[in-house]
């Protein structure tokens, strides 16, 4: 059981701090405006001695709050994000159970050995994308802190997140998304798990604006579950601790993610920092973070405008330039990966300390580079939805300008499902654009045995 009061959420702002109970529904700062994080007293927390330890929870299930805490891909890890009160107030449906795949027909198109890349399927979760893993530990602040309504803004996967969640917990869901600007695949979710669904005419910037307006006048009661609530981030952390887990506790070289809003880069941050901090592991991987060319902030400000986090004192003032700049040129982001389709990422703070701590790369790919990635991935792998092939195409590029190397062990994270958005599969294989090199048309065929017969070819 976790030590209530060992755990609080604190300003990442190094000249601010302000630290605050877990009991409370905080956007930001109240004094600064800044981030939050939670953090732990781990002196006075049972943490385990080694990683190890988690190992025996494979063998428990059950329909006790323990054994579906174990059950869970995120809890059974729980000792590392203990900022519940009991194991009753968790809401949990089996997230996180992923699959790490060593993929090697996909390395050996890359020109990588066999062994060195893996690919971790975050799109096997039970609403098809990562964000599960965040939901079920933002729900269960939700609960802890009496919360009836909750909402998010999204490009798809969030909402039909929250919706199958705020179902399964008797919350009110309210899910704003951009018009035209979500995939069927995560549109249909929301509806069908009964999330009140806002079209909001804008795109995903546009919604979260608005949503944190909404979140922040208390009279609306509105718990937000966007990734600025640090609670979500807590969950996020686990898909590290199952890579590491998957890999005999060994760290690989490299972890390779999209980036949209970042707070999945800002969680495997945390995640390794406080793993060193403990000291359950001795190396830190390396991180790359991959933009759409048509969504680059990060990638701009970090490599193009050289921010860097400096212990919490970035330059802001850059990052506003650019937004009043983005303004003023009435710029919005664009890209077929629409799940990170977004020019004003809410952790970027964060997303900067995570690339201090793990001596991190940045890097953008275009459409056409995305689309044939997620080709690869769908053709010697499982598959996935567009904006998660962004990492294998950033491997890519890394792997070309040799920043990876052929002896790097690499992880890419595969962030949702590719039944996510079947249209942009579709379109890639039939659609009436440039073909792409695994192109794969339906054949049309009379209905005659012989036609049919010489059809199949050979
Ligand atoms: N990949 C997928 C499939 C996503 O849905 C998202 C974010 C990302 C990557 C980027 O992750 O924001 O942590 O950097 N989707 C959000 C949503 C924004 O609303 O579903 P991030």
């Amino acid at each position: 059981m976790a030590q209530h009061d060992t755990a609080f959420q604190q300003c990442i702002n190094p000249d601010c701090s302000a630290t605050y109970s877990v009991d409370q529904t905080l956007l930001a700062c109240a004094k600064c405006q800044s981030l939050l994080d939670i953090r732990y007293d781990w002196n006075k927390l049972p943490v385990p001695k080694s990683l190890s330890f988690f190992e025996h929870r494979w063998s428990t299930k059950g329909s006790e709050a323990e054994g579906r805490a174990d059950f869970s891909g995120v809890w059974r890890f729980r000792e590392l994000l203990p900022f519940y009160r009991d194991e009753a107030e968790i809401v949990t449906i089996g997230e996180g159970r992923t699959v790490l795949q060593q993929a090697d027909l996909l390395a050996r198109h890359l020109g990588m050995k066999p062994g060195k890349l893996m690919l971790q399927y975050e799109g096997l979760n039970p609403s098809g994308s990562f964000k599960d893993n965040g939901m079920t530990a933002a729900f269960t602040h939700a609960r802890m802190v009496g919360a009836h309504k909750v909402a998010c803004a999204s490009t798809g996967n969030t909402s039909a997140s929250l919706a199958m969640f705020a179902s399964l917990a008797e919350m009110r869901g309210i899910v704003f998304i951009g018009s035209g600007k979500i995939s069927f695949g995560k549109l249909s979710q929301a509806l069908d798990y009964g999330a009140l669904t806002l079209q909001i005419n804008g795109d995903f910037d546009d919604c979260l604006r608005r949503i944190r307006e909404v979140a922040l006048d208390k009279k609306n009661g509105i718990y937000l579950m966007n990734s600025v609530n640090p609670f979500r981030l807590e969950g996020q952390k686990s898909i590290m601790y199952r890579i590491l887990e998957a890999s005999d506790w060994e760290s690989p070289d490299w972890v390779i993610v999209p980036g949209g809003n970042l707070g999945n880069c800002s969680a495997f941050g945390k995640a390794f920092s406080e793993l060193r901090e403990l000291g359950l592991i001795k190396k830190i991987p390396r991180l790359a973070v991959i933009n759409a060319a048509g969504a680059n902030t990060l990638d701009h400000l970090y490599r193009a405008r050289n921010i860097r986090w400096k212990d919490g004192r970035f330059d802001a003032a850059a990052v506003q330039q650019l937004y009043a700049a983005m303004d003023e040129s009435h710029y919005k982001a664009h890209t077929i990966a629409s799940a990170i389709e977004i020019s004003r990422p809410v952790n970027l703070p964060k997303a900067l300390r995570a690339l201090a701590a793990m001596n991190g790369e940045t890097r953008q790919v275009t459409d056409e580079e995305i689309m044939e990635h997620r080709a690869m991935v769908a053709r010697w792998g499982f598959g996935c939805e567009p904006a998660s092939a962004a990492s294998v195409a950033g491997l890519h590029q890394l792997l070309s300008e040799k920043v990876i190397s052929l002896d790097d062990k690499v992880v890419c994270i595969l962030t949702g499902h590719e039944l996510k958005d079947p249209n942009a599969t579709v379109q890639y294989h039939i659609g009436d654009g440039p073909r792409g090199a695994l192109s794969n048309r339906p054949v049309p065929v009379e209905d005659n045995l012989d036609a049919i017969i010489s059809a199949m070819g050979k």
